[in-house]
């Protein structure tokens, strides 16, 4: 009777959204997973996934959850809220991080954010408690990697879509400041591949991830209006009209744009070297924007097909 090795069983903390997505598409084929958040996913169930629902920051029985895991990645995390939201969420990840060490699990993968302005990371609860918890699996003794990633692309993202989106719907796109601070977006499904390559990895260390190409910001906006066949017009904005700009569509309630963001992206610290990744190179952005561009403008092929499928 020949008896196959049984896949490995990830534990994946915050899958249901952008990036757990892209994780489910890369890893599910060859691994088990086991997924805990909140909300059910539909993408997760037509792969077999195991989701059981779990509050990371509640109370939740670790021992159980992480019974017969080989390896923990955890990609939960809010885009806003209060420090309470966030104190909450980091509390019960610390939990689980106790938890992984005593059960022994062989990996640990952690989604990060690459290095933001020291005004953001001292201040920010978004960013104190994301790096309290990096420091945490830093220093837990198990075999790691802490990902930083530059903004990812992908269907469902929340910048460059979003942009896009912008640059189709009105006359004018806002220019922020002179334009000049860069930008190397980095494909969801690259980071997944990263992610792959993390778990099969026995070194530990925190790796930052950028795309194939550092962009200026204006060159990117302005391959936007390229792929949307228009001609770039802008509102130019200061850095100061910029942030001005954001906590306006803060203070009446949108969630388009932080102002915690532009200010990251001002710095220029977003503009990361492309990740090293073996096998085929980084996916190029330019490919993303003419199937969103497409998508849009509900365009077809000229043989009369169906747009390019978005992955
Ligand atoms: N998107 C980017 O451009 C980008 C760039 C760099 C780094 N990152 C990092 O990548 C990670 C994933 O980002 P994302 O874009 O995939 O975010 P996302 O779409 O908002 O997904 C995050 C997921 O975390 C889960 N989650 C949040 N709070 C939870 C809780 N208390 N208990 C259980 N699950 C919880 C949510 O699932 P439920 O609602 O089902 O609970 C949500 O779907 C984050 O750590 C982010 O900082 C993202």
């Amino acid at each position: 009777m020949s008896s196959r090795p049984r896949p490995r069983l990830l534990l994946v903390g915050g899958g249901g959204g952008f990036v757990g997505r892209a994780l489910v598409r890369e890893l599910a084929v060859d691994h088990s997973i086991r997924s805990l958040h909140r909300h059910a996913s539909t993408e997760e169930r037509s792969a077999g996934v195991e989701w059981v629902e779990t509050d990371l920051g509640g109370k939740v029985d670790w021992d159980q959850r992480l019974r017969d895991v080989d390896a923990v990645v955890n990609v939960a995390w809010y885009r806003s809220g209060s420090e309470a939201r966030f104190r909450v969420l980091y509390e019960g990840l610390e939990r689980m991080l106790a938890a992984s060490v005593r059960a022994g699990v062989a990996r640990l993968i952690q989604v990060s954010v690459p290095e933001a302005p020291d005004s953001l990371e001292t201040t920010l609860p978004y960013l104190v408690y994301k790096r309290r918890f990096d420091h945490s699996v830093e220093r837990s003794g198990l075999s790691y990697a802490v990902l930083r990633p530059s903004a990812l692309f992908g269907v469902g993202d929340k910048l460059l879509g979003v942009m896009m989106r912008s640059i189709h719907r009105y006359p004018f796109f806002p220019m922020f400041g002179d334009g000049a601070c860069t930008l190397s977006p980095i494909a969801v499904t690259d980071l997944a591949r990263v992610v792959r390559e993390a778990l099969d990895s026995s070194e530990s260390g925190r790796y930052d991830l950028g795309g194939p190409i550092v962009y200026r910001y204006s060159e990117l906006t302005d391959a936007m209006f390229a792929a949307l066949g228009k001609r770039p017009r802008y509102w130019r904005l200061s850095a100061r009209g910029s942030l001005r700009l954001a906590s306006l569509l803060e203070a009446v309630g949108s969630s388009l744009l932080y102002r915690y963001e532009v200010e990251w992206l001002l710095s220029g610290r977003l503009g990361l070297p492309p990740a090293a990744l073996r096998g085929r190179g980084l996916e190029r952005l330019e490919p993303y924007l003419r199937a969103v561009a497409m998508e849009l403008r509900g365009d077809r092929s000229p043989a009369g097909a169906a747009p390019p499928t978005l992955r």
